[in-house]
């Protein structure tokens, strides 16, 4: 197993956060595997980080593409020490409404943001064990914290996996495996579903920086958007009529 350098696996490593934070971790020597359907953007990240990016094609959605990707990780002497299980959608182009409640769109979305991430989790557990150990982030959101109108699945799925997470983090307590989240606000991407910008919204390469430099630390959880750790509290304590006129004021 090639453990001299130091290797990292992102998903979701095509655009927004999963790119930022590709490009930076290369920049501090890490060898990054970049997980994501697009080849083509990820060809375009290759073409600017040569030998010290990896790109794989691999739908998160299908767990049979997780352990196709991740056996030929194996089979090229890899093993990442790093996880940042960081791809997800919003929605797309499916919007929930009060008109027609729709499973669907749940499923969907589970199947990405939630069993999308845990499926790494199933097949690295006991390689990375062998290596000595690694550390898995998940990227959650404010979402989680507070649910707001039209985006129950996302906001459930990104709440679900950080509660795995922290549980997985205790389960796992001094075996090598370490389990964080980070709770992003809003991160200028195509990612970001808002009508308008948001009050204190990052960068994404701001957003990268600080989510490398978390699961480099020893801490479990981090919510760096102090207005919205305060104001997301907020919003979910309030009756609803004044979270909807809060909200209102808000986009
Ligand atoms: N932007 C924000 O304001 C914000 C706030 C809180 C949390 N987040 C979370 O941050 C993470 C990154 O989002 P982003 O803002 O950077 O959005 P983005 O630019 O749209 O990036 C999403 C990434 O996920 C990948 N992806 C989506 N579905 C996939 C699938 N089925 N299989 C493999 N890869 C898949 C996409 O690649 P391909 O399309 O090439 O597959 C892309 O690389 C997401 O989990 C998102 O929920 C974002």
């Amino acid at each position: 197993m090639n453990n001299k350098k130091q290797i990292a696996l992102v998903t979701g490593a095509s655009s927004g956060i999963g790119e930022a934070i590709s490009r930076e971790l290369t920049k501090r020597g890490w060898l990054v595997i970049g997980i994501a359907r697009s080849s083509d953007k990820l060809s375009q990240i290759k073409n600017d980080l040569h030998d010290a990016f990896v790109p794989m094609t691999c739908d998160v959605s299908d767990k049979e593409s997780i352990e196709k990707t991740s056996n030929q990780i194996l089979e090229m002497n890899l093993c990442p020490s790093l996880f940042f299980l960081n791809a997800g959608i919003a929605g797309e182009a499916v919007i929930e409404n009060p008109n027609r409640f729709d499973l669907k769109i749940h499923e969907k979305i589970m199947q990405i943001n939630y069993f999308g991430v845990l499926a790494w989790v199933e097949f690295w557990e006991k390689p990375c064990q062998a290596i000595g150990g690694a550390n898995f982030i998940a990227t959650s959101s404010v979402n989680a914290i507070f649910a707001p109108p039209t985006g129950s699945a996302y906001s459930a799925s990104k709440a679900a996996i950080a509660k795995a997470f922290e549980s997985l983090s205790l389960t796992y307590f001094n075996t090598g495996l370490r389990f964080s989240v980070v709770y992003p606000g809003p991160v200028d991407t195509a990612g970001l579903k808002a009508s308008r910008k948001l009050p204190f919204t990052w960068t994404a390469e701001k957003m990268g920086r600080c989510m490398i430099d978390f699961a480099l630390s020893e801490k479990s959880s981090c919510e760096p958007f102090f207005f919205y750790k305060v104001i997301t509290r907020l919003l979910r304590a309030l009756p609803a009529k004044y979270t909807m006129k809060l909200l209102g004021k808000l986009q």
